[in-house]
């Protein structure tokens, strides 16, 4: 909730409270009938005490606006209305019966909670704002040489864009691509979302890394797309798993995070990646290559990609600059044989008729500019140094009860946690300490692994971060 009452106001701080909600059931934003938030969490998101949250409710059931229900909470009354005919729409049966299915009650509840200004996140899968081009931004946004088109624009993107990235492409992951087999999507994920929705049906197989990306779980579910998983292990998924999973259920998509792989942290092995290849070209599977974070390696020995060691044209490739360059960007791209591109575009510009040209823009700018290789140089240093606090971190205060990878790219360090508890409960528990994290079952993988984003913390509050989790996973044992 981003409404906060003013303390200035001669108005007190209950009645004002009692004012939004007023409006927010007259609204319609709350039906009759919806459970408001608790007293503890209303309190705790306005920053008010418990006793004036109490007096809040208690005038608002004295109007007949809300009703206490026992064993439920305070509910919006269902007959706000007095004995008037109006009926409201059953909205929360609406929100049930949606094909497009919610996020994990898990997920949900880190994203709200992550909002808090004590906790520490070590959940969200993004680079901290530090380490983000914000400076570049004001720099660009400061300069009055904008001289793009504000209409609606080409739906494959701006082609001005689109030439950038090809050679940005050919630059620093030695793939040849032009400006007209690319598509500019919003971020990775809207480019993940047409694949599926414009290449596949219902009932389709595909093979997923286990564990895998989590937003990418619930995408194949919302679209009755059946995956089959294949285990990653340190360097990533075994080829010939491909093989087999294909003669059982006729596999027709394989989606792979080669690079430094979330959550996992691996980087697909050079042998293997040869063999998804040739498995790839000799069935005619397409591989979906995922690839937000090769350029964010340590050690640039680890640059490939699979789409650059494509010969047969097997190979969809997806990035974006999110971890990289900043996620709010929403600057994302496909690059593949251009038929597919053109399918995709079509469906994308009866989604959202395009992409937004400002972001386009400032894209455009900083990736031709000198400026991004200067950010990437000092976003690869910080990196190192958050990973090597967060490896510290664990060894000093975890050593015999973890184990994990350490990772020579990306974000995120994968951690199996020994000691055998419930994981709903450690989240909780940390999260009562202050410090997020998402538990392995998100990535839809066996239990007792933890997600830890060292690319979010600031590097000064990763140890403090870890001893919280420390406090949380000893509480329950
Ligand atoms: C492997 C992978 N793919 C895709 C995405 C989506 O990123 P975006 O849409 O911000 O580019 C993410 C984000 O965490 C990711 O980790």
């Amino acid at each position: 909730m981003s409404w906060k009452p003013n303390r200035e106001s001669p108005i007190p701080v209950y009645k004002q409270i009692v004012q939004y909600l007023e409006q927010r059931i007259s609204n319609g934003e709350y039906p009759p009938g919806t459970l408001l938030p608790s007293e503890r969490l209303l309190s705790k998101e306005l920053g008010v005490n418990r006793s004036t949250i109490v007096a809040a409710y208690e005038e608002l059931r004295a109007f007949g606006i809300v009703e206490s229900l026992q064993g439920k909470g305070t509910l919006v009354s269902k007959n706000i209305w007095g004995t008037s005919r109006k009926r409201s729409p059953n909205w929360e049966k609406l929100i049930e019966t949606g094909s497009f299915l919610p996020n994990t009650t898990m997920m949900r509840a880190i994203r709200k909670e992550n909002f808090d200004l004590d906790l520490i996140d070590l959940a969200s899968g993004e680079l901290s704002p530090d380490l983000s081009a914000t400076q570049y931004f004001r720099k660009i946004m400061s300069n009055e040489d904008f001289n793009y088109q504000v209409g609606y624009d080409h739906s494959q993107g701006n082609l001005v864009l689109r030439e950038t990235i090809a050679s940005h492409l050919k630059k620093m992951k030695n793939i040849h691509a032009t400006p007209s087999s690319v598509l500019i999507t919003s971020g990775a994920q809207q480019a993940l979302y047409l694949i599926v929705q414009c290449l596949l049906k219902p009932g389709d197989a595909v093979a997923i890394e286990d564990p895998s990306y989590c937003y990418s779980l619930s995408l194949f579910k919302s679209a009755g797309i059946r995956p089959y998983l294949l285990p990653v292990d340190d360097h990533g998924i075994n080829p010939d798993d491909i093989v087999t999973l294909h003669k059982q259920h006729r596999i027709k998509m394989v989606f792979l995070n080669p690079n430094f792989q979330n959550p996992t942290g691996s980087f697909l092995d050079m042998e293997r990646r040869k063999r998804v290849l040739e498995i790839s070209s000799s069935y005619g599977i397409p591989i979906i290559e995922d690839d937000p974070y090769s350029l964010t390696t340590f050690d640039k020995t680890h640059m490939s990609t699979l789409k650059s060691m494509d010969q047969n044209g097997t190979v969809l490739y997806v990035s974006s600059l999110s971890k990289t360059v900043a996620s709010g960007l929403r600057i994302g791209w496909i690059f593949g044989p251009q038929t597919v591109i053109e399918r995709l575009a079509d469906a994308k510009q009866q989604i959202d008729l395009g992409p937004s040209i400002i972001p386009e823009w400032i894209a455009n700018q900083f990736l031709s500019s000198a400026d991004f290789s200067t950010h990437m140089s000092k976003l690869r240093e910080s990196l190192t140094f958050n990973r090597d606090k967060m490896v510290f971190s664990l060894y000093d205060q975890l050593e015999d009860q973890v184990e994990f990878l350490v990772p020579e790219g990306g974000i995120h360090i994968w951690c199996k946690v020994k000691a055998d508890v419930n994981e709903q409960q450690l989240l909780k528990e940390a999260m009562k300490r202050g410090v997020a994290f998402v538990p392995g079952r998100v990535f839809g993988t066996e239990k007792g692994y933890a997600r830890f984003t060292f690319g979010r913390a600031r590097e000064e509050h990763i140890y403090e971060a870890i001893s919280r989790f420390s406090g949380a996973l000893r509480s329950l044992k």
